[in-house]
């Protein structure tokens, strides 16, 4: 039906399969009966929506329907707005992360995020990446050495800045600085990776950087992105959730959402009939 997916869709049909092969795929974040209030205004209802390992999902729907505050609820940032009260359940690899006794430092370490604008500290790229080790405890010049190298490959980035390392951050592109930012996300070897619009301040040939990146990280890290961009979710994610309002109105295969929805309201949303 969305014709301007048929080419993405022919190519995701091999990952399609793949899906399908990994249906036992074990679960990272498991989401039951998530509502969450910023005092009246109720931004997330009744959330049911499983994250799995080594998979992409992405998080699709217009402006103001709680796409980022659910982000947000997945490493407990939210809680940083005083008026936020939640109720449900989210287990992450079988805890649930909202229980009062749920240590949030541990959380932390586990799960990366990346910002809508690139966010890199006004500090040597060198230090960008240290930055979270060296809170980790890690002192070891070689040790630091190898983790910042490490990080910045994965991060497709090493090649362009090996020879600047000890220069500000502030210094690259704006293509750059996100992808120093998800090397700096990667030092601390998370489990789970959290996108919020990452490319949305990007030209095209850094957002394909970007893209190709986030296809080689799934296969150590369950990543999670936020896109208003929708060629962008056809193209990089497994899954995809519609929300709407609040609300998740449909959850499923990338290709299921895109070429044959369940529901009218998602269908008028891919083809661009509003939002
Ligand atoms: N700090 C806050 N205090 C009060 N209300 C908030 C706060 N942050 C978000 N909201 C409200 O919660 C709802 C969901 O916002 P959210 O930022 O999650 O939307 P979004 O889907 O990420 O939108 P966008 O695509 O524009 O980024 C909106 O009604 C918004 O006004
Ligand atoms: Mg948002």
């Amino acid at each position: 039906m969305v014709r301007a997916f048929d080419e993405v869709i022919e190519m995701n049909k091999e990952k399609d399969v793949q899906v399908i092969s990994q249906q036992q795929a074990k679960s990272v974040f498991e989401t039951t009966r998530l509502n969450l209030w910023y005092g009246e205004t109720h931004a997330l209802k009744d959330i049911h929506l499983t994250i799995s390992e080594n998979e992409v999902t992405a998080i699709i729907g217009p402006s103001g329907c709680g796409k980022s505050t659910y982000l947000k609820t997945l490493n407990r940032m939210v809680e940083l707005v005083p008026s936020v009260r939640t109720s449900g359940e989210i287990k992450y690899r079988d805890e649930n992360i909202l229980s009062k006794h749920y240590q949030v430092e541990h959380l932390r370490t586990k799960v990366g995020m990346v910002f809508q604008k690139p966010n890199p500290f006004p500090k040597s790229i060198y230090d960008n990446i240290a930055y979270g080790p060296r809170i980790h405890g890690i002192r070891n010049k070689k040790i630091l050495d190898q983790i910042v190298e490490k990080s910045l490959r994965d991060a497709a980035i090493w090649d362009e800045v090996k020879d600047r390392l000890h220069e500000n951050a502030y210094g690259l592109s704006g293509g750059q600085q996100q992808r120093i930012c998800i090397a700096r996300c990667l030092a601390i070897e998370p489990d789970v990776i959290l996108m919020d619009e990452p490319t949305s301040a990007l030209d095209p040939i850094s957002t394909l950087k970007v893209e190709e990146l986030i296809q080689q990280l799934k296969a150590n890290y369950s990543i999670v992105i936020v896109t208003h961009n929708m060629q962008q979710a056809a193209r990089i994610s497994d899954k995809t959730a519609f929300f709407l309002n609040g609300e998740v109105v449909e959850f499923d295969v990338t290709n299921k959402i895109f070429t044959n929805p369940h529901d009218k309201r998602t269908e008028d949303y891919v083809s661009g009939r509003f939002g």
